[in-house]
């Protein structure tokens, strides 16, 4: 039996295989609200075998979101919309996920097929009025960029009560596993690098100070998150860039929070200056699985896999090797939205598509068995 394919028990939770989809933003909601494309979106991963399906990164304020078209989770008023879609999940055999964020200094750009860049005249003639980034520093991103409000210790303690909320509605609304999004140069990652913080509080300057928000926020999302259920951390293993945030620091990280009670970390990188995807670091196939591998035989914490992750055969290499505890697919379960399922035939551990929903796989069996006849 593939290790891909086997359970893995996460506190009370009982994964069906090692399969997880990556949180994607789709940046089609209006208003933060989830609608049938989410659910559609989502409801597909759930129906082709995934074990874990995340629900793309939902802004904890308003202000924390990347774009217009993010998800929201800083009202209750999205909780219906965001409850169908966990239930959709759970029906149909995925524990429903959702990953909690917010953007920091990266909010408030253009959605990435209107240009990835700030928002500008013609964003504003459809409405997409910009409006006041927050940091742990007053830094743009870059020249051009809106020059971010420095986070007071005041608006840090109330930005702690916007994560503690909202992982209390992720709850209400049915997910089984929250993810705190630390990585890509989003809020919680602009305070662990020093090339972002330049605070003389506690909240900069040292390792210790840097860390302090993913660690607070990190307890306080465990205050809120059962004891029965996984909590996981994003993080970018590293900033890829002279003088930033490293391997050596993730690890240090990782060991503490595991101490809180983070179950598994997520291990991704880079995006710190850049747009949201990883750009400094050279990519390739499984370029992302050292990190994962290292964080789990150094900080003695689960890892979770991800990166140009494309085949079964390849899922099953890291797991084998004890490189990560699960793999998370992106981009390529946007081309095959039955991933595992595929990845199961490939490895030989699939013959009478039996792990296929019954609508499908009765159907396919049978045609199946009548060509062979
Ligand atoms: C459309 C799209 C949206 C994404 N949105 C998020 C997100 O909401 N949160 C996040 O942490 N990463 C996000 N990512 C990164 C993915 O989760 C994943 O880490 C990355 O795509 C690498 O994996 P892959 O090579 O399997 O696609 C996004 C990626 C894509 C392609």
């Amino acid at each position: 039996m593939p290790l891909l394919l086997q359970p893995l028990e996460l506190r009370g939770l009982r994964l069906r295989n090692r399969c997880v989809i990556s949180p994607m933003c789709q940046y089609s909601a209006s208003d933060g609200f989830a609608n049938d494309w989410h659910l559609v979106h989502l409801g597909k991963f759930a129906q082709g075998g995934a074990a874990v399906v995340f629900a793309e990164a939902a802004a904890v304020e308003k202000i924390g979101r990347i774009t217009h078209g993010d998800l929201g989770i800083w009202s209750d008023e999205h909780l219906p919309g965001l409850r169908r879609i966990a239930g959709f999940l759970k029906a149909n055999g995925a524990a429903p996920a959702i990953q909690l964020a917010h953007a920091g200094r990266k909010a408030s750009m253009q959605r990435p097929w209107f240009g990835n860049g700030p928002l500008d005249a013609a964003d504003r003639a459809r409405g997409d009025e910009p409006w006041q980034i927050v940091a742990p520093s007053p830094i743009g991103l870059d020249e051009g960029w809106l020059v971010p409000h420095q986070l007071s210790l005041a608006d840090i303690d109330a930005m702690k009560a916007a994560w503690k909320i909202a992982a209390g509605r992720a709850l209400a609304a049915g997910f089984e596993i929250v993810e705190m999004h630390s990585a890509h140069g989003y809020l919680a990652h602009e305070f662990l690098s020093p090339l972002t913080n330049k605070r003389t509080d506690a909240y900069g300057g040292s390792f210790e100070n840097r860390t302090r928000f993913t660690l607070e926020i990190a307890e306080t999302i465990r205050s809120v998150w059962p004891e029965d259920k996984p909590v996981f951390v994003r993080l970018s293993c590293v900033d890829g860039i002279e003088g930033g945030w490293t391997i050596e620091d993730t690890v240090a990280l990782a060991v503490q929070l595991k101490v809180r009670g983070v179950d598994v970390i997520d291990c991704s990188s880079g995006g710190l200056m850049g747009s949201a995807t990883a750009v400094r670091v050279k990519r390739g196939r499984g370029f992302q699985v050292p990190f994962a591998e290292r964080v789990r035989k150094d900080a003695g914490v689960k890892t979770m896999a991800v990166g140009l992750i494309l085949d079964g055969a390849q899922a099953e290499r890291i797991l084998r090797a004890g490189q990560a505890d699960l793999v998370a697919i992106g981009r390529e379960a946007l081309y095959d939205p039955n991933w595992l399922l595929h990845a199961a035939a490939a490895l030989g551990a699939e013959g009478g598509f039996e792990s296929w929903p019954v609508q499908y796989g009765w159907w396919l069996d049978k045609r199946r068995q009548s060509m062979s006849r």
